[in-house]
């Protein structure tokens, strides 16, 4: 009785809910429609334009060329302004000397944190926290709309296999069913669940679609592939956001199938409005309507006129939309009806934000000053970048150390301050992150003996360095010869107990246009890293990056290796955290990592082939491998190490088939059965065996984050349902087909126990 009484409960919640989101959507609609009814065509068209502000000063809002541009109403929103007196500024010329004073859409790239930075995206995604990422989209949102901020170009949602491609960083790695759990996780974070509030703010999805498979890793390039990838590998994790409520989203600058992006009808209409059912509105990304015209597909009128028709509503810097859509609509190019869908849709964005109710309400002096960059803020950023970090690997328990121990720390990344933060932090103050070597005096205190010296550059290649500048900013450079500095750093080492080399990338070496062919550290830090091996002293190698990187003769040669990333604002202190093991590291990598560039794409879930390697082997004649090298990574996905060691029971069944209908039980038993308390994320992956296309080897279908106290059991239970075989056809029909199914479970993707179901008619 009482369960029937909750049901009927809930579902007159639903319906409530139901009446409610209809009666705002037909307020909505008649505001917007009434707004139109007095719209000119030119003001509609400037509503569809979106102008960068690049550092727009206060006076400059009113006088500039965008202050006029916003006085006639040709303009629908500016990106990259910061600060609530300029937002405000410029939201006033529009509001109060506008003929129709519509509000303006405020955009930022807010990647990963407003001011307090968290870790980049890749390394966010290695914590396998679905909450913790939320968090930290929501903190950002809360910080940014605390300074005027009201849309974020971000989460970038972009499958990656290819570590060449700096923007790997900015992504959540490889895997679409991860990515999918992230795309969502931010999402939410960003939106809340309701946009109108003033601490929250709207999300654009991008880059849309399959930016990340771009040729030999080269930012910009071609994309190709074949519908049966796209679908099945590519698209799922913009699906996933579009499905969670994002408000907008990024078409991106590569092509598809021939066409670019930014102009393709598939991907913006076929797909995205009529098999998705997206409701929000879409920007191109920064001129690419106008890089149409370098693709090869006509004049700023034609390329105009044809993204319009795609399905593109916004136009990013360009102003394409602005100086050609008149003269096409003349010309019969494009028609009323499209130019009024576009406005319509960023009208209706800029009411779901709430700027028609107030156009000032994330202008608010009060919380610029008091929520921004706080002490929660922080330590919940320090605690974030712990959870990020992948512990490669550490012989005879190198780590922790000893706090007692006294350390030789070296390496250019040992004392920075801007690379911690990595690629995309534009609303950050680059004077503001901790070091290496200030988080590890904050952690030892006064009893800290520690001695540092730089011993290499980033690159010994200046106009390398040059080309990796942070906003401008040259890298600090020590122009001395490489043996003198290797020296230096010799002498660090030969009074101390153990070396702790902070090497890799610097925050500019990957993420937009930062493409690199070697993935490798930079010679002038393995020349740096090879004599330090040579003392003979312990060598543990704390490695910041925004990729994977070909570390084979580290990890040959270095008896323990933890990669940090770049771990924002906080990441010196959390390094030291984990180094001194106040937090055992439980990071598991999202991309793979190859031993050598040249097995790249490689990939977990990659086909079998016809002529598959027989199960330990290396090499054999005419199967698919390679005569130098084997075909296994470096590191796998999911792979990561704990301070403590963690092991798995046999996978037992609930049944040993099911029917499309019903649920199978996955259950293991994890213990920890090492020496400290530590998090484990155990993973669920199956394989179809026989389907009517060839099907991955494994495929990431569930995963969950456990926490165990050093010696302590839990049993980890997985539901699978048919709904969770599920793939897309030859006909692009997302299907289940009966049939063998494997099943594994694991700490990593090549460590994994193994058992299999029947799935019926
Ligand atoms: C990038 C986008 C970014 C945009 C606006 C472009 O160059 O590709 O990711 O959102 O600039 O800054």
């Amino acid at each position: 009785m009482k369960s029937c009484r909750n049901f009927f409960a809930l579902i007159l919640t639903v319906l409530s809910i139901n009446v409610q989101a209809q009666n705002t959507n037909a307020k909505m609609n008649a505001f917007v429609d009434n707004l139109m009814s007095k719209m000119t065509l030119d003001e509609k068209l400037g509503q569809l334009n979106l102008p960068g502000a690049g550092d727009i000063t206060t006076g400059q809002a009113s006088n500039s060329d965008i202050g006029a541009k916003i006085r006639e109403g040709k303009v629908g929103g500016l990106f990259n302004i910061k600060s609530v007196a300029k937002i405000k500024a410029v939201q006033k010329v529009a509001v109060e000397e506008s003929r129709l004073k519509i509000p303006l859409i405020f955009g930022m790239d807010v990647i990963h944190g407003y001011q307090t930075e968290f870790p980049i995206p890749l390394a966010l995604s290695c914590s396998w926290d679905m909450k913790l990422i939320e968090k930290t989209a929501h903190i950002a949102a809360e910080e940014a709309s605390a300074d005027g901020i009201c849309w974020t170009f971000s989460p970038m949602v972009d499958i990656a296999r290819d570590p060449r491609w700096g923007r790997i960083a900015e992504g959540s790695g490889e895997d679409a069913f991860l990515g999918s759990q992230i795309a969502k996780a931010m999402v939410h974070g960003y939106q809340g669940d309701d946009l109108s509030k003033n601490n929250t703010i709207m999300a654009c999805v991008k880059h849309y679609a399959m930016y990340g498979a771009a040729e030999a890793g080269r930012d910009y390039n071609t994309t190709d592939m074949s519908r049966s990838r796209m679908y099945n590998e590519y698209l799922a994790p913009y699906k996933a956001a579009v499905e969670a409520g994002a408000g907008s989203i990024m078409s991106s600058f590569n092509e598809v199938d021939g066409i670019p992006a930014t102009a393709n009808k598939f991907l913006l209409t076929d797909v995205l409005r009529d098999q998705w059912k997206f409701k929000g509105f879409v920007v191109t990304d920064y001129t690419g309507i106008n890089e149409m015209t370098a693709h090869g597909l006509g004049d700023l009128q034609t390329v105009s006129s044809l993204a319009l028709k795609a399905g593109v509503d916004m136009d990013m810097v360009g102003e394409g939309f602005l100086t050609t859509l008149k003269k096409s609509l003349q010309e019969g190019k494009v028609t009323i009806e499209q130019i009024n869908q576009a406005c319509k849709l960023i009208l209706e964005a800029k009411y779901k934000l709430g700027l028609f109710a107030d156009p000032y309400k994330y202008c608010d002096e009060h919380r610029a000053a008091t929520e921004i960059f706080t002490d929660a803020n922080l330590k919940t950023a320090r605690e974030v970048a712990a959870q990020t970090f992948v512990l490669l690997k550490n012989n005879d328990q190198l780590l922790p150390l000893k706090k007692t121990a006294s350390i030789a720390l070296v390496g250019p990344l040992a004392n920075s301050k801007e690379n911690m933060l990595g690629t995309w932090a534009v609303a950050a103050d680059y004077t503001k992150p901790i070091s290496l070597l200030a988080g590890m005096k904050n952690v030892l205190g006064s009893g800290a003996k520690i001695i540092y010296a730089k011993g290499a550059n980033i690159s010994a290649d200046k106009e390398f360095e040059t080309r990796v500048s942070v906003f401008g900013k040259p890298l600090e450079r020590d122009d001395r010869p490489a043996d003198v500095l290797i020296k230096e750093a010799l002498d660090a080492a030969a009074n101390a107990d153990i070396i702790v080399a902070a090497m890799g990338e610097s925050a500019e070496m990957t993420g937009e246009s930062s493409s690199r062919s070697d993935i490798s550290l930079p010679q002038s830090q393995k020349d740096l890293l090879q004599a330090l091996v040579k003392t003979g002293k312990p060598v543990v190698l704390v490695l910041f990056t925004g990729r994977p990187l070909a570390i084979k003769w580290e990890q040959e040669n270095i008896p323990a290796i933890i990669n940090v990333w770049h771990g924002g604002t906080e990441a010196g202190n959390a390094v030291a955290d984990v180094l001194f093991g106040a937090v055992n590291p439980s990071g598991k990598l999202s991309t793979t990592w190859p031993q050598s560039v040249g097995q790249v794409p490689i990939y977990y879930n990659h086909k079998n082939t016809g002529r598959p390697l027989g199960e330990g082997k290396w090499f054999e004649k005419f199967r698919s491998n390679y005569l130098d090298i084997s075909n296994d990574p470096l590191y796998a996905f999911g792979f990561g190490l704990s301070y403590t060691s963690f092991s798995y029971s046999d996978i037992s069944l609930n049944r040993a088939s099911i029917k499309p209908n019903e649920k199978l039980d996955v259950k293991v038993t994890v213990t920890n059965s090492g020496n400290y308390d530590g998090a484990e994320t155990v993973q669920l992956y199956i394989r179809d065996m026989i389907a009517s296309i060839t099907r991955p080897v494994k495929e990431l279908k569930g995963f969950e984050k456990i926490y165990l106290k050093k010696g302590e059991s839990k049993e980890v239970h997985f539901t699978v349902t048919a709904e969770d075989l599920k793939f897309y056809n030859n006909d692009l029909k997302f299907v289940y087909e009966p049939g063998t199914f494997k099943v594994f479970v694991g700490g990593s993707s090549d460590h994994t126990k193994e058992n299999s179901f029947e799935l019926l008619k």
